[in-house]
């Protein structure tokens, strides 16, 4: 029996207003990218001590409501031996964690992605409830190109993604449901639109099947955005009026949240487009909120540079960075606030 209660909960604090989510469930093989930007090597020692400093920055519970884990995080431990989700909770932070196992080749469907990691995923779910986590996060990709997607990527997607969100219930985990497509490509923001509200029919169409209670998860989707090669790029009034449009169409008022990618947009633009869209002062049915991975994380990166000297500069940009999130989540961030202190 589902606790439709906690869960709905747990997803109404994930949305908090003024507040979103940290996305620092990078896989090893991605924050060794990360760390390669800024000449850090990717030992277990130096991604801990990284996401020792973001989970114990004094002050970031007033913009962030939680924080997305990796595997080997949720087993790691702070500097004076407190195991990071009890960091995290002690300060009033929700732990999550990615269960799946990555996007992987679609047999068949050249270009195409599918996401693993359903075997044994309702074990793993337990095993992560014990240690901490209240809510998780698997990520499908969709890819725009010659022919695709297919209705079947999109199908094959959908389908897991809803296995897992029921897995994530039974367990009493929030399940993030995360279709993204990716700004890779010349597509259009129109292009980009139809396949975003496709992908989500599909998805919902999948819940259901599945008996998810939507009240008890939350979407984490990419914009309507033009692809990164596009030659017409938009606005963020333009952003925000096709990604609004796009969600009304297809995402139930059930759903508490919607917490967007950053996906490849700078930090500036993720926040711009983000406050564009609660700047628009409609009455709508979810909260329109943040979890950004790159789009919060590049400046702390730059401050730290793999040295613990840099730790305090680190804890400033980033609670520089989520605060200004935290405004652009009521439609108040300014460009001027880039400058200021926080
Ligand atoms: P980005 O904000 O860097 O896209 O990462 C968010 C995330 O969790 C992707 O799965």
């Amino acid at each position: 029996m589902k606790n439709t209660n906690e869960l709905s909960a747990i997803a109404s604090a994930m949305v908090a207003p003024g507040k979103g989510i940290l996305a620092a469930d990078e896989s090893t093989g991605t924050i060794k990218k990360r760390f390669d930007t800024i000449g850090t090597e990717s030992t277990e020692e130096n991604r801990r001590a990284y996401r020792d400093l973001l989970f114990t920055t004094d002050g970031a519970e007033e913009f962030i409501s939680g924080v997305i884990m990796f595997d080997e995080s949720l087993r790691q431990s702070t500097g004076d031996g407190v195991p990071f989700a009890e960091a995290l909770r002690s300060r009033g932070i929700i732990a999550g964690i990615k269960p799946d196992k990555g996007a992987k080749d679609l047999a068949g469907f050249p270009g195409e992605k599918i996401t693993e990691g359903l075997d044994g995923l309702r074990e793993r779910l337990q095993e992560y409830r014990d240690l901490g986590a209240q809510f998780a996060k698997w990520r499908a990709v969709i890819t725009i190109g010659e022919g695709i997607p297919t209705r079947f990527c999109l199908d094959a997607n959908a389908h897991a993604l809803a296995r897992y969100a029921a897995l994530c219930q039974e367990t009493g985990l929030v399940p993030i449901v995360e279709p993204e497509v990716l700004m890779d490509g010349g597509h259009t923001l129109e292009q980009c639109g139809e396949v975003t509200e496709a992908a989500l029919y599909r998805l919902y169409d999948a819940l259901h099947e599945h008996q998810v209670f939507l009240e008890g998860t939350i979407l984490k989707p990419n914009m309507v955005i033009p692809g990164k090669e596009c030659p017409i790029q938009a606005n963020p009034e333009q952003i925000a009026e096709a990604t609004i449009e796009c969600f009304l169409r297809s995402v139930p008022a059930a759903v508490p949240g919607i917490v967007f990618l950053s996906g490849g947009q700078t930090p500036v633009q993720a926040t711009e487009n983000l406050n564009a869209m609660n700047a628009l002062g409609l009455k709508l049915p979810w909260e329109l909120s943040f979890s950004y991975g790159r789009a919060l994380q590049e400046p702390i990166l730059k401050a730290w540079q793999g040295k613990s000297a840099h730790v305090a500069a680190a804890q400033q940009a980033y609670l520089h960075r989520a605060k200004l999130n935290g405004a652009a989540r009521y439609g108040t961030y300014a460009g001027e606030m880039e400058q200021g202190a926080v």
